[in-house]
């Protein structure tokens, strides 16, 4: 039985435990370019423990982007901060992953921080979005975007190929497809946003042509060792917009195409959703377990998952193969430590650096001063029955070793 600290092997890569950083979007770039900062903070999570670690959604055109101080890889000169936030990451033994996406006709807005609102296409740091329909998304993102043409959408498959080209000669060993949160392949699969009449939209089979000819476009240049995956707005929560049960039957297709593993997320195509999940403890989980179940792909999902206990415990269900954390990751470098300590997984310190992880099991001294919370109470009377000298319960499933 595996738990959240058994490596996952897919394809030909082998994360060192079931955790990943899920992308997050920082905007803090300039002209699309990773930096010291995103050097900093994504290597941290990787000294920090976790396995798979993302940047944030890397626009494969400019107009691909949310707002302009947002990353890309459609430029050469991008590369070399990738290159950087790669290397960090591989060296402190956490794997490099890339999201591309498209933003369509979310883009073109200001940070969340100055009100997250549209800009409209004449403004300096606006542009004209693109969509599969010409239906704007409302509210606060009130203009129309452009209805792509087929050979725009065509054009597009050539981006996508071109990023991940690019992808893989920076060092990145994982590549997942933002086909979610109301960004362009969100849109394509949407009836909300996707209204065409031509073979890109109406039925199910037509809603999903754009995101298999984009993976068939990214297979024939992503290493074939290399796990290609993708987040799907799965639903909508809205009886006019996507659907789950559509979504089970599209990601079974999209492994036809190559697709390694289905990252479960919903769609936010619009704001009048019928349902609210968004407090409820890993509220993706059962609807990623129906698709691991169904179609026979390993599976993630994020959302309110950063309990030690409902992260560990989804794995060793089996309900899903990985566990993708975003706030808990920035709120917490060593999210995978803490966690590992609470849970009374055996020598925890393995997660980081060798030598920090010396000096935080040899050092004498006080326990409590160490940095980190100690161990919950019945973390610390299991270890008394077990006879552990370090104060946390050995564990014979745990992944989490000397030699990890
Ligand atoms: C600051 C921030 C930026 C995000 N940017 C992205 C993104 O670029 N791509 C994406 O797929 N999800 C993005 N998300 C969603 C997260 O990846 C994650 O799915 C979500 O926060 C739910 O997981 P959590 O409950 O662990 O936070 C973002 C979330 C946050 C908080």
């Amino acid at each position: 039985m595996p738990n959240l600290f058994t490596p996952f092997t897919l394809k030909g890569v082998t994360v060192r435990n079931r955790i990943a950083m899920s992308p997050m979007t920082m905007y803090r770039s300039v002209d699309g370019r990773m930096d010291d900062y995103h050097v900093s903070y994504l290597g941290a999570r990787a000294a920090g423990g976790f396995g798979l670690i993302f940047p944030e959604q890397l626009a494969i055109t400019p107009d691909g982007r949310t707002t302009v101080s947002c990353g890309g890889i459609y430029d050469e000169s991008q590369l070399e901060g990738l290159a950087r936030v790669c290397s960090l990451i591989t060296e402190l033994g956490g794997v490099p992953a890339i999201q591309l996406g498209h933003t369509g006709r979310k883009g073109s807005v200001v940070t969340p921080w100055e009100g997250g609102y549209m800009l409209p296409p004449e403004h300096p740091n606006g542009w004209q979005t693109v969509a599969p329909s010409a239906i704007a998304y409302g509210g606060d993102l009130p203009y129309t975007p452009k209805e792509l043409t087929v050979e725009e959408i065509h054009e597009l498959y050539a981006a996508y190929a071109q990023s991940a080209r690019w992808a893989a000669e920076v060092g990145f060993k994982w590549l997942e497809m933002h086909y979610a949160h109301g960004y362009l392949g969100a849109e394509f699969f949407s009836p909300l946003a996707n209204q065409r009449t031509d073979e890109y939209g109406g039925s199910l089979e037509n809603r999903t042509r754009f995101h298999l000819e984009a993976l068939d476009a990214v297979r024939e240049v992503w290493p074939e060792e290399y796990p290609l995956t993708m987040r799907l707005g799965s639903d909508d929560l809205h009886p006019d917009g996507a659907r789950f049960d559509d979504a089970v039957v599209a990601i079974g297709w999209m492994k036809e195409h190559g697709l390694d593993l289905a990252d479960l997320s919903l769609g936010f195509n619009t704001d009048a959703m019928q349902s609210n999940p968004f407090n409820d403890p890993g509220f993706m989980v059962e609807r990623a377990n129906r698709v691991r179940r169904e179609v026979g792909i390993p599976v993630a999902a994020s959302w309110n998952l950063g309990r030690p206990e409902a992260a560990d415990s989804v794995i060793k269900d089996e309900l899903i193969d990985m566990v993708f954390l975003g706030r808990p990751a920035l709120a917490n470098p060593h999210w995978p430590v803490w966690t590992a300590r609470e849970l009374g997984y055996d020598n925890p310190f393995a997660l980081v650096p060798e030598d920090w992880g010396w000096w935080l099991r040899n050092f004498r001294g006080h326990q409590p001063s160490i940095g980190l919370p100690e161990p919950t109470e019945s973390v610390v009377a299991a270890a008394a029955t077990t006879n552990e000298t370090r104060g946390v319960r050995v564990d014979s499933d745990a992944g989490v070793s000397e030699a990890a």
